[in-house]
């Protein structure tokens, strides 16, 4: 097997009730494994093949099935509206021939099938039924239907089926469903190939060997961008200040630093090659002047710092970069917020730039969760809500992907 695939999104997985349906578990786990949330929709006949039980333990949410459930006396309606946005991919698997009618027909007697209709994002089949219902015209014919709408198949394969019959209609197996649902996925991206720099975290300037000046970053921010960013497919160049993270798509290219003259050195040196950068870590702004040989004393008078400025590597790319090159910086800003943040954007020669908020509760340093707004060379600014970094990585990459230029 090669690398691991990664697929860090929402997924909403449709189970119908097949023999197959007995993989349903293991497919749970694959995607679990590829970093996927998920969140299981399964028919009534489903129920007869696999427990929801065992479904919702692997998945850690309930296994839904109704529209509306009698949940002890107070009825809950599972909202498949608000399903279906959450979802950033839904996959059917098994998808058995009369699901496939059904879909393919617009019927809307189930809640799959109303997640279904009301699904924006990437759909994907796996049929899996005997081998005369799936050469069945008709069976072919709603297939035909479906792809010409846009629902992706990943097979069925051929082989032993549970009528002892040998041919075409097995279901895919589950680790080669996430394979094929990643590929396909970051094939269709346009963040495919991209090369994108990341910087993340802090930077550490030495004052002497054992003492040093930082700031309160933990990278998180920027380690999810380079998460969000893999996932889509882009090759990820990640320079990381001294964090205590670890970055989970084995596609990402890290590399560690520790001072803001480490970073500038190793940001210049792949930012030619880039198609994108980020700048997300926080460098220092200055440095002590004079790094002592040995760790100072603390007997005598307190010492007092000389410091100097580091150089500003967001500003060197600004006046450096070439082409279709796009850069996109942040910004903390404690006053006057948007007006700084829109002359950081002109006098570093930035396409985009992240405002970062230090005063609303469970944003910036430190906390799983971010509050920022951002701008662009319109200078208008969209405000986005506290969500969680991981979101955040998806809002502000969503944006960039307005300004990539297209693939030639
Ligand atoms: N940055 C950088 N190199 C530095 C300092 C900052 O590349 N030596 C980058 C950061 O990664 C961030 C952006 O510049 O993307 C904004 O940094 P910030 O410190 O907020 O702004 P400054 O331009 O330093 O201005 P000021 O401190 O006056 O707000």
């Amino acid at each position: 097997m090669g690398a691991p695939h990664v697929l860090p999104r929402r997924v909403l997985l449709g189970i119908t009730g097949g023999i197959a349906a007995y993989k349903a578990p293991m497919l749970v786990r694959a995607l679990h494994k590829a970093g996927a949330q998920v969140q299981v929709v399964m028919t009534r006949a489903a129920h007869d093949f696999v427990s929801p039980l065992v479904l919702s333990t692997l998945s850690g949410r309930p296994a839904l099935t109704e529209l509306v459930d009698p949940a002890q006396g107070s009825p809950v309606w599972n909202d498949h509206v608000h399903l279906a946005r959450w979802a950033d991919l839904l996959v059917i698997a098994p998808a058995t021939a009369n699901t496939l009618a059904k879909m393919a027909h617009g019927l809307c007697d189930d809640l799959l099938m109303a997640c279904w209709l009301s699904a924006e994002c990437p759909v994907f089949v796996a049929p899996a039924m005997d081998l005369e219902m799936y050469r069945n015209a008709a069976t072919r014919h709603n297939l035909a239907v479906l792809q010409g709408r846009g629902v992706r198949t990943i097979g069925p394969e051929e082989g032993e089926l549970a009528s002892g019959l040998v041919g075409e209609g097995r279901m895919t197996e589950p680790d080669d469903i996430v394979a094929q649902l990643a590929a396909a996925l970051t094939d269709a991206s346009p963040w495919h190939g991209r090369r994108v720099l990341i910087t993340a975290g802090p930077t550490h300037e030495a004052m002497d060997p054992v003492r040093f000046i930082g700031n309160r970053s933990s990278g998180k921010m920027g380690f999810a961008l380079a998460e969000e960013a893999a996932a889509r497919g882009a090759r990820v160049e990640l320079i990381a200040g001294p964090v205590g993270l670890h970055a989970k798509n084995p596609s990402i290219n890290r590399t560690d630093v520790v001072s803001a003259a480490e970073m500038a050195a190793c940001a210049k040196e792949k930012f030619p090659a880039c198609d994108l950068a980020i700048m997300s870590a926080a460098v220092a702004d200055w440095r002590p002047a004079a790094v002592a040989g040995e760790k100072m004393k603390k007997s005598g008078r307190p010492p007092v710092l000389a410091l100097e400025p580091t150089e500003d590597i967001l500003a060197w790319m600004g006046a450096n970069k070439q082409g279709k090159q796009v850069l996109v910086g942040f910004a903390l800003e404690t006053t006057d917020a948007l007006r700084n943040a829109q002359g950081k954007l002109d006098r570093k020669n930035l396409d985009l730039i992240v405002l970062n908020s230090l005063r609303d509760q469970g944003a910036g340093f430190g906390h799983d969760t971010n509050k920022v707004t951002l701008i662009d060379r319109d200078k208008k600014g969209e405000e986005l809500p506290l969500m969680s970094k991981a979101d955040v990585a998806r809002a502000i990459l969503d944006r960039i992907e307005q300004l990539l230029p297209h693939a030639e």
